[in-house]
């Protein structure tokens, strides 16, 4: 671990507390129905779970031991059997929700579609048909690269439907990227569409998985499945790509879900970590299942009469729980829109708001600093009286943001949750239950039932009332994922190690830093390690400084976070160069270019510094904490005894 990097913040002391109509009719209450149910789960959380796992799910199987906790590895409902794309679709096919609208998705050039639970279960028992076709079955995993249209929900629970675990890799990645992903995965199929609508402009995919594939550099990958979306000349080679709607024709709508065990792997996300490659977090069918349908019902407190929008990319974590699973296990209605806030229509949320009247709507605290820039004009041309439930997810909310969002967008009456979790833990871990917490702008509240979060020193001790200390989770939760895709000991490592076991107790470490208030209320101020929140995704700071040392030009580089506005931190990156490079802006233009090839253009740095030399201790690491002071424009603080030649910062300060 680097230098942990807590602050304490202002202390916030507006509280909101939901009104008593909204908390009536909430599934959750009160804050004494809260508290009953935490402590029910804390004293016996194996009763708590099975009891919800058997209201609330179907079963082909009943389990036989709901926990098998070897630290780290846990299994939840041994020996059950159960499929996901069952419980989010055929059980609904039997009650009136038959012909509710399962999903709504509006594309960005203003075409838009539904799908009923009926016709939702149709197309995903044909497209899991065409996957069988095309050799894929249980255990094989499929890659999908996607943009944001209803394909890629069905191609997900088609996935889920036959066994075979989906790896989504986000649109906005390179092919580079995609490769590294295919490649960890084993992937045998890729299912992509020729492209995808953003912000005015058309996202290519297929060129992208050509040049992912060229050369067989992802020799896994058998076949490749494409929908057609913008209708821009793609080359196909024949034999490995396929278009989707040539197959569709003759693919059969009866598809069976196959019985899956609890502990089958559903699907691998990756996520970027402090040291080396993103890793492959695994998370299985049973406990996922319960945790994302339990998290979805009394969080965003969902109800018949709902239209829920998250507006997350399925390519994240977020999308995965809260626009696909949660929502549709819970026979929700759930929107799914395809674009951005863009230049032609910065207002086009509002508009899919008052279009649809959506109800319940989640988005990322990003997206509301840029609503705010944006303007008020915006939000309030439209109407928003439909919504009812608010919530942020990805990063702190800094309370004017929160502010803004509470009067502009919930007109002062929609509670605010503040979810925050990760991909690791599967679900919202820390929140406010909307009809029985209060809020505090800027603070995530209290942990779900069943989850015991602590704030701890790095022996495990908990810290006193409102110091700052690490976010840990202290016993296995369902919805946590369960390894590192083919590295268990770097599991172990990254998650169960910073912090010692005492007595046998393992404890979850987020790489968070928070504190608690004397309402026993968390405020997560952001992560304590080399992992970088850009817009709320994720980036290892090794990552970008791999991909710039990549480069020809460069010798040394070392990447950190600055606060920025808007996106909550930007990426700055301090280079040394080759001999024979010279420093300027062509060089800056490149080396963005070139870190946008090799990762994404989420990962091009904000800010490109060139130096003589970084500076390093004695045993030659990277002082971080000087650049971060550095990158923010802040005076260099702590000690700085153990850096090796003291000249190197004057010469970066002078520079910066
Ligand atoms: C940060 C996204 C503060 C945190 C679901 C975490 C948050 C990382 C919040 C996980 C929040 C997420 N308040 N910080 N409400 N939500 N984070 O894996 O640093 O993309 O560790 O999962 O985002 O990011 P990930």
């Amino acid at each position: 671990m680097s230098e942990a990097n807590i602050e304490s913040i202002l202390h916030e002391k507006r509280i909101f507390p939901p009104s008593s109509e909204f908390s009536q009719n909430a599934h959750i209450k009160s804050l004494k129905d809260y508290q009953q149910l935490y402590e029910k789960a804390k004293s016996d959380p194996q009763t708590f779970w099975a009891e919800l796992a058997q209201q609330e799910l179907d079963w082909f199987q009943k389990w036989d031991t709901v926990l098998d906790w070897q630290p780290p590895f846990a299994k939840w409902f041994v020996n059950g059997k159960i499929n996901i794309s069952y419980n989010c679709l055929d059980r609904h096919l039997t009650t009136w929700r038959k012909n509710k609208a399962a999903l709504i998705w509006e594309g960005e050039p203003g075409d838009s579609r539904t799908l009923t639970y009926a016709q939702l279960h149709r197309e995903v028992c044909k497209f899991a048909n065409v996957l069988k076709q095309l050799g894929v079955s249980k255990g094989d995993t499929v890659g999908i690269y996607m943009p944001m249209i209803p394909e890629a929900a069905i191609a997900m629970l088609a996935c889920a439907r036959i066994g075979a675990p989906h790896s989504v890799v986000f649109g906005g990645f390179s092919a580079e990227a995609l490769r590294d992903r295919l490649n960890d995965a084993q992937a045998k199929v890729v299912i992509t569409a020729d492209g995808g609508f953003r912000k005015d402009a058309i996202v290519p995919l297929k060129p992208q998985v050509d040049k992912a594939l060229e050369n067989n550099a992802a020799p896994s990958v058998e076949n490749v499945l494409v929908v057609q979306r913008t209708r821009q000349q793609v080359s196909m080679k024949t034999g490995r790509d396929h278009w989707w709607h040539n197959l569709e024709p003759n693919a059969s709508a009866n598809c069976p879900a196959e019985p899956m065990d609890s502990e089958d792997m559903l699907f691998i996300l990756y996520t970027s970590g402090s040291t080396g490659k993103p890793k492959g977090v695994v998370h299985t069918t049973g406990g996922y299942n319960l945790y994302t349908h339990m998290t979805t019902k009394w969080i965003f407190d969902l109800q018949d009469t709902d239209v829920y929008w998250c507006t997350a990319d399925v390519g994240w974590i977020t999308g995965h729980s809260y626009i696909v699973y949660g929502p549709l296990s819970n026979g929700a209605t759930t929107l799914m829109y395809e674009g951005a806030p863009r230049k032609s229509n910065p207002g086009c949320f509002w508009d899919v708001v008052e279009k649809y009247g959506v109800t319940v709507f989640y988005t990322a605290p990003t997206a509301i600093r840029a609503f705010i820039k944006m303007g008020d004009s915006h939000p309030k041309s439209r109407n928003l009286s439909s919504l009812r439930l608010l919530g942020t997810v990805g990063e702190p909310i800094n309370p004017e943001a929160w502010m803004w969002y509470h009067k502009v967008i919930g007109g002062e009456r929609c509670p605010i949750v503040d979810t925050w979790w990760q991909t690791e833990t599967g679900g919202v871990m820390i929140t406010p239950l909307p009809g029985a917490i209060s809020t505090k702008p800027g603070s995530a509240t209290r942990p779900f039932p069943g989850i015991l979060a602590d704030i701890v020193d790095l022996d495990g001790n908990p810290v006193p009332e409102n110091e700052g200390g690490y976010l840990i989770v202290r016993h296995p939760w369902p919805g946590m994922m369960r390894t590192v895709y083919g590295d268990p000991e770097r599991f172990r490592r990254t998650y169960w190690e910073h912090i010692a076991p005492k007595d046998g107790n393992y404890l979850y470490f987020a790489g968070d830093g928070a504190r608690k208030d004397e309402d026993g209320y968390f405020w997560v101020m952001g992560r304590v390690d080399d992992v970088i929140n850009v817009s709320g995704h994720r980036l290892g700071t090794m990552e970008v400084e791999s991909a710039l040392v990549s480069h020809p030009a460069v010798a040394e580089a070392a990447v950190v976070g600055k606060p920025d506005e808007i996106k909550g931190e930007d990426i700055v990156a301090f280079v040394t160069l080759e001999g024979g490079h010279d420093a300027g802006d062509d060089l800056t233009k490149e080396l963005r270019k070139h870190v946008t090839e090799e990762i994404g253009a989420i990962a091009r740095p904000g800010d490109i510094r060139f130096t003589d030399a970084l500076p390093k201790t004695r045993s030659g690491k990277i002082m971080r904490r000087l650049l971060r002071n550095l990158a923010a424009g802040q005076e260099v603080s702590g000690d700085t005894s153990t850096l090796e030649d003291r000249s190197v910062l004057d010469k970066l300060r002078g520079g910066a």
